[in-house]
């Protein structure tokens, strides 16, 4: 049975902050996404875009500079991407960033063959000239290359103004603001590489350098309004970052328009989906449906042991109780989703484009298209750590806001095996301790994921003068920057038994723990 219960509402008032925008241009660099972050870090806003946008789409928002990334094509072949030639006749000051540079140069008038050798990792870079990028930087730069091709010639009014053992071309400057780099300024094997950065985006475009996330909030709320009107707004909660903070801002902009519906399968972590509700719905007055619908999800489970079959039926029932509650709330015509930048850039990168790669997305819940709702993704420019320190600025709790990414399917993929009301509580107790330990020893923020699995192993054991035969736990800690590849957690041992004791003490039916020491790859993070 579904049990839906409705609970009551408020609105705030936002503040005003202005911003410059810097465009990067994406050539197909694996470091772009890695540009576009660096520029925010500089309190810069910015965006991906394509290299090939349009010279008046980009006239159009006036950015106050470009930036070309990396990429692995050489400009001199044949359909190698270019940017749109009168990209330079606008007056802005452009950075070219290795291909980029190149890119600056071959369009430009200058010349670029492959070089020698391959200039590949650590480089000594002399600066010649310590105009815009260099001010104030160290006459030797400490810096990172990958390249095959040089510039032989710079372009008619550049100039190099650095040079490294294997390229005497290895920055230039021209006029209108205009400079190449062949180093990779944006990786952390470049030390001085932000200073590079910041020296363009605040000398040389002019930018004030005091973008922060929460200045988007304004913003943000704004074009909500716009774009909603006084219509009706829905909004599935997963219970994690994404979709309370999109969910708080939507709020803001169109208050009690917004409805909340939280899903809960009865899949999540201890206590998990009744602090949703005390967040969102008793502190911050918003309208939210609390549905719970576990058994239906535990029906749906029943004898169910393949992996993808369990994520297939539980995707399946979100949609059937989640339509089920949007029908009831009558015609609502904006869904407002939680998607951040890094899923608007893979669907829209250039090697979605031109790889033809298709990336499945994690999105809450995964609705269907049948559904016909308007989006509304107020995050979709917005890296993780901004959109949480946007969550943090809109007032929600550190708890929520600093949680770990949890999957959609929940503990349903990390009890290996059956999932049955029974398994869940046990491992409901042993995740708690994981959590707890971690929360403790302040590891919790440190570490991208820490969690409990219940494997299908029993195993004997002793406990005072009875053997027992019993569950084994597996402890998975990991460390990783975006759950692509993972290590796993070096956690002191007495951490590890630390939770290993509390575990077989304090979870009945278990009397075994192992750690996990499998990186990804070939390992995944989760065991299903
Ligand atoms: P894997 O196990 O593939 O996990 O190394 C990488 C990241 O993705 C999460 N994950 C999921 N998230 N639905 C989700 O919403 C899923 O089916 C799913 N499977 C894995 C996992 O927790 C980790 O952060």
């Amino acid at each position: 049975m579904t049990v839906a219960t409705e609970l009551g509402s408020a609105t705030n008032t936002p503040a005003r902050v202005a911003q410059d925008t810097v465009f990067v241009l994406d050539f197909g660099s694996q470091y772009s996404q890695l540009i576009a972050r660096r520029v925010r870090e500089a309190k810069v806003y910015c965006e991906l875009v394509p290299g090939s946008i349009p010279a008046a789409e980009i006239a159009a928002r006036a950015p106050r500079g470009l930036i070309f990334s990396g990429g692995p094509a050489s400009v001199y072949e044949p359909g190698a991407p270019h940017p749109d030639p009168d990209v330079y006749n606008l007056d802005l000051p452009i950075l070219g960033i290795c291909y980029g540079m190149q890119l600056l140069a071959g369009d430009l008038g200058g010349a670029v063959e492959p070089a020698q050798r391959r200039e590949y990792g650590h480089a000594s870079l002399t600066v010649d000239d310590e105009a815009g990028i260099f001010d104030r930087l160290p006459h030797e730069l400490s810096v990172w290359m990958s390249h095959g091709d040089v510039i032989t010639r710079p372009p008619p009014g550049f100039r190099p103004i650095a040079h490294s053992l294997n390229s005497p071309c290895a920055a230039i400057a021209g006029p209108r603001g205009r400079f190449g780099i062949q180093f990779h300024p944006e990786v952390a094997h470049t030390p001085l590489g932000r200073d590079v950065l910041r020296n363009f985006l605040l000398n040389v475009c002019g930018c004030a350098g005091t973008w922060e996330p929460a200045s988007f909030i304004e913003s943000a709320v704004a074009d909500v309004r716009r774009r909603v009107g006084d219509a009706r707004v829905l909004c599935a909660l997963s219970g994690g970052v994404d979709s309370a903070v999109a969910a708080t801002l939507v709020h803001r902009a169109v208050g009690d328009q917004l409805a909340c519906v939280f899903v809960d399968n009865g899949l999540l972590r201890r206590g998990e989906g009744d602090r949703v509700v005390e967040i969102m719905s008793r502190q911050r007055h918003i309208r939210l449906v609390h549905v719970d619908a576990a058994e239906q999800f535990l029906d749906a489970l029943q004898g169910v042991t393949d992996p993808e079959e369990k994520r297939r039926r539980i995707g399946r029932t979100f949609i059937r109780v989640f339509e089920e509650q949007a029908r009831a709330l009558g015609q609502v015509p904006f869904l407002a989703q939680g998607t951040l930048y890094p899923d608007v850039i893979e669907s829209t990168s250039y090697d979605t484009q031109h790889a033809q790669k298709i990336k499945t997305h994690h999105n809450v819940g995964g609705l269907p298209e049948n559904l016909r709702f308007e989006l509304v993704e107020p995050l979709r420019y917005l890296f993780k750590d901004e959109a949480r320190e946007v969550g943090i600025a809109l007032g929600l709790p550190e708890d929520l806001v600093w949680r770990q990414p949890f999957p959609g399917p929940g503990l349903a993929i990390r009890i290996v095996g059956d999932v049955t009301r029974e398994r869940l509580e046990t491992l409901r107790a042993a995740d708690w301790v994981v959590i707890d330990e971690i929360k403790r020893s302040g590891l919790y923020r440190k570490v991208w994921q820490s969690f409990a699995i219940l494997t299908p192993i029993s195993s004997v054991g002793v406990m005072g003068d009875y053997r027992t035969y019993a569950n084994v736990v597996a402890v998975r800690i990991v460390e990783s920057d975006d759950g692509m590849t993972a290590d796993w957690a070096k956690v002191p041992y007495d951490v590890l038994g630390t939770i290993s004791r509390r575990i077989v003490n304090e979870v009945p039916g278990v009397n075994r723990v192992v750690y996990d020491i499998s990186s990804k790859p070939p390992s995944t993070i989760e065991w299903e």
